[in-house]
């Protein structure tokens, strides 16, 4: 199953997505705070578990909830919609776990989109994770490592020339 926007999937059930959550899965317990609601997986995943007393979503888009939320409706799940980059938690609220999935692709440049939720919930939760962030850094190291290639390249040919 996939969502699209534009011709390009924002959101899947593909096996790859799904293993992204393998931690996330083994951690949730307790109370639960995931950013972004998708199809909704992350939540299942959390809502399945009956350790999990509350799970709360916040959704920026109102017809991704409508279109997901009746389906997973649960009395321990609560779907806000807000911005997540902006929406004030609760005076004094902890969690025991915070997701972060609001990224429609894998790319280096979340990185700095996914250090923003960890300090803001670094004392706020007992652990908290982002989707695919050790794709998006590997992508990073990626990056740099042919940006250096590129530039030591430049330079040798700078240091031959006549
Ligand atoms: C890739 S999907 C999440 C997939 C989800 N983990 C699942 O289990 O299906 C990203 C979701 O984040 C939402 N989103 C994007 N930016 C957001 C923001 N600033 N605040 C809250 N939700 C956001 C999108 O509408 C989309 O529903």
């Amino acid at each position: 199953m996939r969502l699209t926007r534009g011709g390009n999937t924002i959101m899947s059930n593909m096996p790859s997505e799904i293993r992204d959550l393998v931690e996330f899965r083994l951690r949730a317990t307790g109370d639960v705070l995931i950013n972004g609601l998708g199809l909704g997986i992350a939540a299942q995943i959390a809502l399945a578990n009956a350790d999990v007393s509350t799970v709360t979503v916040i959704a920026i888009s109102g017809d991704v909830i409508g279109l997901v939320a009746p389906h997973i409706a649960d009395h321990r799940l609560r779907v806000i919609q807000a911005d997540a980059h902006n929406w004030r938690a609760p005076e004094g609220m902890r969690w025991d776990v915070v997701w972060h999935d609001i990224w429609d692709d894998i790319c280096a440049d979340n990185l700095s989109e996914m250090a923003k939720p960890h300090r803001r919930y670094g004392r706020r939760c007992d652990w908290q994770g982002s989707w695919c962030r050790a794709e998006c850094e590997r992508a990073g190291r990626l990056w740099r490592q042919s940006i250096q290639r590129l530039a030591s390249g430049d330079s040798r040919r700078h240091s031959t020339t006549p």
